[in-house]
C-alpha cells in the first residue's frame, strides 16, 4: 500500500512499519490503539496518544487477566470459600511479583495503595519525623513528591544545573549543611517534565553516607526502565519506592509503596479499621502483621491482579527492547522538532543522548500559548498531548526561566482566577507501542502550527487557561456513554 512521507496510507491509516516484533505484536494488544477521533475539518483520524507520562492505555493481556480473574473473584483474606482462598493467593502472588519487579530486599514489604500520591502521603505520615528532622528533596519534583513532605518535616530543596538536572554538588552540600538532621532524601527516579533520569543509586550512596535514607518516586520510571532497589546491605540501595499501575498499562487504580518492614511495624498504622487488627476490645486494638496492618479495608483486588499481569508483560517484552524503541522515538522526535523554526525544546535536546533519558519531551512554539498548541494538536491533528506545568510548578518555572517578578504577578492572577498567562510547555510522552510514523505526524503538525497553518476561531477560557473551538463535533455520546 502506498504511503505519504508521514506514513499515512491511502486509507489514512498510519502504518506501523517502524515497530519490530515483539513491540509490533504488543501494539496490537493496546486497547483502543486503532480508535479514530473527530477532527475539526470533519471526519475521523486515528488517535495518536502522546500523553503516556500521564497514563498509559490498558493492554489486552491485562484486561484478559481481569476478565478471567473476575470469574474467581471474591474478597481476600479470611474468607473460607474456595473463591476467597483463590483470590487471596493471587493477591499475594501479585505482591511477590511486584517485589521481584523492583528488586526489593527480602526485609521489605510491598503495600498496595491507590496511586503514587497516596503511597507518598502514606510514607510521609508513617515515618514519624521529629521537629528538627529534614527531608531533602529537589526542585525537579512532581508536587506529589513535594507537598506530603512539607506537612511532616522541614524540607530543603536542592537546585538544578543550567540544563535543568539535579545539581549533585548542591545535593552533597545539603547533606553537609544539615549534618545529622537529614532523615530522608525524597527524589524522583525520572522527571515527568524533561524525562531526565536521576542517578538514584549514586544519590542513595550519598544519602546513606550522611546517615539518611532515600525514597524514590518511580512513577515515571516503572514502565520505562528496570528498577533494582538492591539488597538493604548495599550502600547504594533504595530504601523506599513508589509507583502507579496506571502509568504501566494497568489503569485499574492501584499504587505501590515498598519499604523496610520494620518501618511499618512500628507505631500505629496510617489508616485503621477492618483488616488492620488482631483483637479489638472496647478499650484497645492490637494491630495485626504486615502487610494487612497497613492496608485498611478491602483492597483493590482487581487492580492488583491487573498490575501483576502488567509486570509479567513488561518483563516478557524485555527492558532492552523497551529502552531501545523508546530511545529511537525520542531521538527522532528531538531531531524533527528541533529542525522546526520557532520551536523551543527544553532540557537536553540532543538526539544522541536520547538513550539516557525517557521519552518525555517538553516544547513550545514561539508566539503561541502552550495551551493553544496542545488544543490545535488535538482538534486538528487528533494528537493527544498535555500542556501546562505538569504538577511541577517550581521545576517548570526554572526551566522556562520565569523571573521572580513575573512569578509573583502570575500568582496574583491565578488567585484572581485568571489562568490565561500561566507559563508552561506542551509535553509529548511516549510508550512502548508508539511508532516513528506517529512521531512524524507530531512533527508535521508542529511544523504546520509554527508556520501559522491552523484554523482560527479558538477561544480561551481564562479561568481554566484552556482553549476550545466552538462548534467542534465532540459527539462523545456516539463513542461511549454509561
Ligand atoms: C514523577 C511523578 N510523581 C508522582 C506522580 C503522581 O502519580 P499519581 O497521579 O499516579 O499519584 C506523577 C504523575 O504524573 C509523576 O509523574
Amino acid at each position: 500500500m502506498a504511503s505519504d512521507p508521514a506514513g499515512r496510507s491511502s486509507t489514512g491509516v498510519i502504518e506501523q512499519r517502524s515497530l519490530e516484533s515483539p513491540l509490533l505484536a504488543l501494539r496490537r494488544e493496546v486497547i483502543g490503539v486503532d480508535e479514530r477521533v473527530p477532527v475539526l475539518e470533519g471526519g475521523l483520524r486515528p488517535y495518536v496518544n502522546f500523553d503516556n507520562a500521564a497514563s498509559t492505555p490498558a493492554l489486552r493481556p491485562v484486561l484478559s487477566a481481569v476478565e478471567e480473574f473476575l470469574r474467581w473473584y471474591a474478597n481476600v483474606h479470611r474468607g473460607t470459600g474456595y473463591k476467597s482462598l483463590l483470590s487471596s493467593r493471587v493477591f499475594e502472588e501479585a505482591r511477590d511479583r511486584v517485589a521481584g519487579f523492583v528488586g526489593a530486599d527480602p526485609g521489605d514489604v510491598v503495600l498496595f495503595t491507590k496511586n503514587t500520591t497516596e503511597s507518598i502521603n502514606h510514607l510521609a505520615r508513617r515515618l514519624a519525623f521529629g521537629p528538627d528532622d529534614v527531608v531533602v528533596t529537589t526542585v525537579m519534583e512532581h508536587h506529589s513528591n513535594e507537598l506530603p513532605w512539607r506537612r511532616v518535616a522541614r524540607v530543603v530543596h536542592v537546585g538544578l544545573t543550567p540544563e535543568g538536572r539535579v545539581d549533585a554538588s548542591a545535593l552533597e552540600r545539603a547533606f553537609v549543611e544539615n549534618h545529622g538532621r537529614v532523615r530522608l532524601l525524597a527524589i524522583s527516579g525520572a522527571s515527568n517534565v524533561t524525562g531526565y533520569v536521576n542517578p538514584v543509586h549514586d544519590f542513595a550512596r550519598l544519602a546513606h553516607a550522611a546517615g539518611a535514607r532515600i525514597f524514590v518516586d518511580a512513577a515515571q520510571l516503572a514502565a520505562h526502565r528496570p528498577i533494582d532497589m538492591r539488597p538493604a546491605s548495599a550502600a547504594d540501595h533504595i530504601d523506599f519506592l513508589a509507583f502507579s499501575a496506571h502509568k504501566m498499562y494497568a489503569p485499574f487504580g492501584v499504587g505501590v509503596l515498598v519499604g523496610p518492614r520494620r518501618d511499618f511495624e512500628q507505631g500505629d498504622p496510617d489508616l485503621v479499621g477492618g483488616g488492620t487488627v488482631d483483637i479489638v476490645t472496647l478499650e484497645n486494638a492490637y494491630w495485626t502483621d504486615l502487610p494487612d496492618r497497613e492496608e485498611a479495608g478491602t483492597p483493590n483486588i482487581v487492580g492488583v491482579v491487573a498490575l501483576g499481569r502488567a509486570v509479567g508483560v513488561l518483563e516478557s517484552v524485555g527492558w532492552e527492547a523497551i529502552e531501545r524503541h523508546e530511545a529511537e522515538l525520542t531521538a527522532r522526535a528531538l531531531e524533527r522538532l528541533s529542525a522546526i523554526p520557532g520551536v523551543a525544546l527544553y532540557g537536553d535536546a540532543d538526539p544522541g543522548r536520547a538513550p539516557g533519558r525517557l521519552g518525555v519531551i517538553p516544547f513550545n512554539v514561539r508566539g503561541l500559548s502552550h495551551a493553544l498548541v496542545a488544543a490545535i494538536l488535538s482538534y486538528e491533528w487528533a494528537i493527544g498531548t498535555r500542556s501546562g506545568c505538569f504538577c511541577a510548578h517550581p521545576y517548570v518555572k526554572e526551566i522556562l526561566h520565569v523571573g521572580a517578578e513575573d512569578a509573583e504577578k502570575l500568582e496574583r492572577e491565578i488567585l484572581a482566577r485568571d489562568r490565561s498567562h500561566v507559563p508552561g510547555a506542551v509535553r509529548a510522552s511516549f510508550g512502548i507501542y508508539n511508532t516513528a510514523e506517529e512521531v512524524d505526524r507530531l512533527a508535521e503538525a508542529v511544523a504546520a502550527i509554527a508556520a501559522g497553518r491552523f484554523a482560527g476561531g479558538y477561544e480561551l477560557d481564562r479561568e481554566r487557561g484552556e482553549w476550545t473551538r466552538p462548534g467542534f463535533p465532540f459527539e462523545f455520546e456516539k463513542r461511549f456513554t454509561l
